[in-house]
């Protein structure tokens, strides 16, 4: 059966116990340096090596202090890329979030390149750097229909062959990261979009079967017993047809034993069409009410590629929505934005230049009204 979920999946659960640090309170190998960092006062925060233009010590109202003292864990997303070339990317990334995850580098196509042969070259950096900065961090996704390598792309599996690879790829990307991991994507984006039903593109659902999904909760159950388990996927984040499909259809995995402890909304919107938080309030209720914890996952807010100060004051009103939502809601611990400076971010590449500033910080890395909402709601 699904285990009652612990006190410290959520917010309030590890505000009485250990401060943010007990979000993973129960994780035997994170517990002790994480109670004594979270709870230390912001200043203790090192700076980080590698940053040769490092910044200032953190003071007090940095948002990772302000995020810290209400317990919620306020991440962001790691872009090797810039952590490897531009030092003034870490310390940003140190001063002001407590928690990481890889944009790309623990996707199938990057730690497992070729078939049975792993990388966790710059996996291993990132934790090495979250664990220097006293950093929590998540781990997105074990399984995805989408970066792919090679091996995978296009291919059909026989069933076992299949469930084989991905039992492989399981265990041996979890016990790699074993008790250093707050909570698992095990599958991202496995609704369909467009009705009813799994998503079907991608070599899982062909060569396993519709039942691949319960098959992977149980094999990374088995992996690790201690992980979080989480679904993560997009265009759910308030009260969406594809949030109520989500709804029903975890409820049904629960019904039936399948051990998922939580959801990731990833919440990539635009200005003009942003969920209202009385929805997602609602959304995160619902879900709570199943057991699970909620995650946003993948937070940023899209504007117009010639934006005016109007919109940068709009989006900073979202933003603020956004963490004063998870901060009342029963469990939302953590609150993730995909990336933190529009020096680097998936959307002007993605929306080929039509939006753009998405992220709190801009090009130079000077905060921006989002980064003072979000102060505000933290305070
Ligand atoms: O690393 C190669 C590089 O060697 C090559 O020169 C370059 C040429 O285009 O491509 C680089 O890889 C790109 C990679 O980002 C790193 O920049 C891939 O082509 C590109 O497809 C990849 O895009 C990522 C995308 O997921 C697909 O994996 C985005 O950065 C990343 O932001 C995006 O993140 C997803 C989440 O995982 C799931 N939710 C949606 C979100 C946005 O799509």
């Amino acid at each position: 059966m699904h285990p009652i979920p612990p006190p410290y999946l959520t917010r309030r659960g590890f505000i009485k116990t250990t401060g943010a640090a007990g979000l993973v309170a129960g994780m035997p190998m994170l517990a002790a340096p994480e109670a004594r960092s979270e709870s230390a006062p912001a200043q203790a925060v090192a700076e980080p090596a590698h940053s040769s233009s490092a910044s200032p010590q953190p003071a007090a109202d940095t948002l990772r202090a302000l995020a810290s003292k209400k317990g919620l864990l306020l991440g962001t997303a790691f872009c090797h890329e810039a952590f490897r070339n531009d030092p003034g990317y870490g310390g940003v990334l140190a001063r002001e979030f407590n928690c990481l995850v890889a944009e790309n580098s623990m996707k199938l196509c990057d730690i497992q390149p070729e078939r049975g042969a792993f990388d966790f070259t710059v996996p291993d950096a990132m934790m090495t750097f979250a664990a220097a900065h006293d950093m929590q961090a998540r781990a997105v996704p074990l399984v995805w229909h989408d970066a792919l390598p090679p091996w995978a792309e296009g291919k059909t599996f026989p069933r076992q062959e299949a469930l084989a690879i991905l039992r492989e790829h399981i265990f041996t990307v979890m016990k790699h990261f074993r008790g250093r991991i707050c909570a698992w994507d095990v599958l991202n984006e496995g609704l369909s979009d467009s009705g009813p039903g799994l998503r079907e593109e991608g070599p899982w659902f062909h060569s396993i079967g519709s039942n691949y999904v319960e098959e992977i909760y149980h094999l990374a159950h088995e992996a690790d017993p201690q992980a979080l388990l989480f679904y993560n996927d997009y265009a759910m984040d308030g009260m969406s047809d594809k949030a109520d499909r989500c709804y029903l259809w975890l409820k049904e995995l629960l019904a039936r034993g399948v051990p998922i402890h939580g959801v990731g909304l990833q919440y990539h919107v635009k200005l003009e069409q942003h969920p209202d938080p009385a929805d997602v309030t609602r959304n995160i209720r619902r879900l709570n009410d199943l057991g699970l914890s909620v995650h946003i996952t993948e937070l940023d807010v899209w504007l117009p590629a010639q934006s005016t100060a109007e919109h940068l004051h709009q989006q900073a009103a979202v933003y603020r929505g956004v963490i004063e939502t998870a901060l009342a809601a029963r469990k939302c611990p953590v609150v993730m934005l995909w990336g933190f400076t529009d020096r680097y971010s998936w959307v002007p590449g993605t929306s080929g230049g039509t939006y753009d500033q998405a992220l709190i910080f801009d090009s130079d890395y000077h905060p921006k009204p989002a980064y003072a909402a979000i102060a505000a709601a933290l305070s």
